[in-house]
């Protein structure tokens, strides 16, 4: 099969979270089941790309037109890669936005790498489906259906569409729909209109063949008023084309025994490795480690409401009482920032804070630490937990989408289960789960049980693209069925 992907990150070209880690690892999983996979990209500030395609697409815009060209990226594991090469939209400093706000002209950029999509498919590399990835895609779909609905090339390619994070929506002014040369027809309540607004993620939900999302548990969540940020409705209403697949993790990149950016190696079998890695996660984060057991939780994330850092607020003065240090690396939020940079003036040599987007930083958290933190107000899959199981670092986590899918509460008596985990999204519930991974942790043979069953853990792609794989193929039987005319 022939897969087209059209997302707005992807490693190793543009990152701001977990999507840009999908966007790499699936496609390289799918090739090696054999099929056929190109991904298209905005060419953001700093990307190279090898040669021109298309010197020059032609883009309606409201009045306008617009001439971007599509240029080839390198073949990287197999999977090819093309970028929409115009400057004025993509040459900037941020990918969503810069340091004080989101870009005003987020539905243009969009819709115009949408539309330039369908026209790669058309022009350059048909596929067998379209797989599109949250708001900044989701007007591949509903052009789809709607301008190029006759077009003999592209109307009878089918969409999955994953939905990767719901909190997502893209919401735009009536009047920005001309503008980014969206057609009329679409703006009614059972299309993308959204009290009064324009809403891309709804497009994407309502005209896919298939939708997806990035937990079993999660596919559950969204389809209630707690979790489904006003959209729920809508996929309750398609919720026989809904399907949870979990995400999987490049070992390749994000294992202990193969991570080229910690100063020392480690395995299940050894771990004398991990110790040197905290070591060296003290003295970066400047934490005091007079006693080489003193436990380490580290957290590595983008600093948003979602991530639970409210709670970790509400509890620091008593996390504080405990024997343990705190590493905290992100950036986002103004208010989480200063909240941490906070905690490490009150707290020197116990919390150290790196208000920073730094990979090796990141791995470099997930390889020293004794413990990981995660406590989630929602976590559509989350990939730092399951990073954490393979360095031998204990999750914490609260019990919601892809965190309670992926990390099972440990059980003393049967010695089985690889983390910690809460319900209740309060302050006590997360103290109380910590105090008792920290009693756990003090008694070193059940502490090592626990590593080790998370270590086992294999949350590798293969199993995941797979259900992708096959998902493609129900789409495209689903499409082919509903072409076929009512008098047949
Ligand atoms: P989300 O996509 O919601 O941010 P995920 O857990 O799915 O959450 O993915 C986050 C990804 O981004 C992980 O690969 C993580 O290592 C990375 N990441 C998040 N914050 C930082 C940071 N400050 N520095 C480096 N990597 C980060
Ligand atoms: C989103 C979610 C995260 C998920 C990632 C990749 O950013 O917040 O939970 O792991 O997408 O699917």
């Amino acid at each position: 099969m022939r897969i087209l992907f059209a997302a707005s990150e992807a490693l190793p070209y543009a990152k701001t979270g977990g999507l840009a880690d999908v966007v790499e690892a699936l496609p390289r999983a799918l090739v090696k089941l054999g099929h056929e996979v190109a991904v298209f990209l905005p060419k953001y500030r700093g990307v190279k790309s090898t040669s021109v395609v298309m010197p020059s697409l032609t883009i309606p815009q409201g009045t306008r037109l617009r001439f971007p060209a599509i240029t080839n990226g390198a073949v990287l594991r197999g999977v090819r890669y093309f970028f929409l090469e115009d400057p004025f939209y993509f040459d900037r400093d941020g990918i969503y936005g810069d340091k004080n706000r989101e870009f005003p002209d987020n539905a243009e950029r969009f819709t115009e790498f949408s539309r330039a999509t369908i026209e790669m498919a058309k022009h350059i590399w048909t596929p067998d489906i379209f797989h599109c990835h949250d708001w900044q895609t989701a007007m591949v779909p509903a052009l789809l259906r709607s301008s190029y609905a006759d077009d003999p090339v592209v109307k009878d390619i089918p969409v999955v569409f994953t939905i990767h994070n719901i909190g997502y929506h893209g919401v735009f002014s009536p009047e920005s729909l001309a503008r980014a040369g969206i057609p009329q027809g679409l703006f009614h309540p059972g299309g993308i209109e959204f009290f009064g607004n324009a809403n891309f993620l709804k497009g994407g939900l309502i005209y896919s063949d298939y939708l997806t999302t990035v937990s079993r548990k999660y596919a559950q969540e969204i389809q209630t008023p707690e979790f489904g940020f006003g959209l729920d409705g809508v996929i309750r209403s398609r919720a026989s084309r809904l399907v949870g697949i979990l995400n999987g993790v490049d070992y390749s990149a994000w294992s202990p025994e193969r991570d080229t950016l910690i100063p020392a190696k480690f395995s299940a079998k050894n771990l004398e490795g991990k110790k040197v890695c905290k070591e060296k996660l003290a003295e970066e984060f400047h934490l005091l480690l007079d006693h080489p057991n003193r436990p380490v939780i580290g957290i590595v994330s983008r600093f948003a409401d979602q991530k639970g850092f409210d709670l970790i607020a509400a509890i620091a003065p008593d996390l504080m009482h405990e024997d343990a240090l705190l590493a905290v690396l992100g950036t986002g939020d103004r208010r989480y920032e200063e909240l941490f940079r906070a905690l490490a003036i009150d707290f020197p040599g116990r919390v150290g804070v790196k208000i920073a987007y730094d990979n090796a930083l990141a791995h470099l958290v997930e390889a020293g630490s004794d413990m990981f933190l995660m406590p989630s107000r929602y976590e559509p899959c989350g990939l730092n937990q399951i990073y954490s199981l393979r360095y031998g670092t204990v999750p914490i986590v609260r019990a919601t989408g892809g965190l309670d899918d992926t990390i099972e509460m440990f059980d003393l008596e049967h010695g089985t289960g690889s983390g910690f985990k809460f319900s209740e999204y309060s302050g006590d519930a997360l103290l109380h789960v910590i105090r008792r991974a920290l009693h756990y942790y003090s008694e070193e043979g059940i502490w090592k049980r626990i590593q080790m069953n998370g270590m086992a853990k294999d949350f590798s792609w293969n199993t995941s693209a797979a259900e992708y794989a096959k998902l493609y193929e129900a789409a495209r039987a689903a499409r082919n069925q509903s072409t076929v005319p009512a008098s047949n």
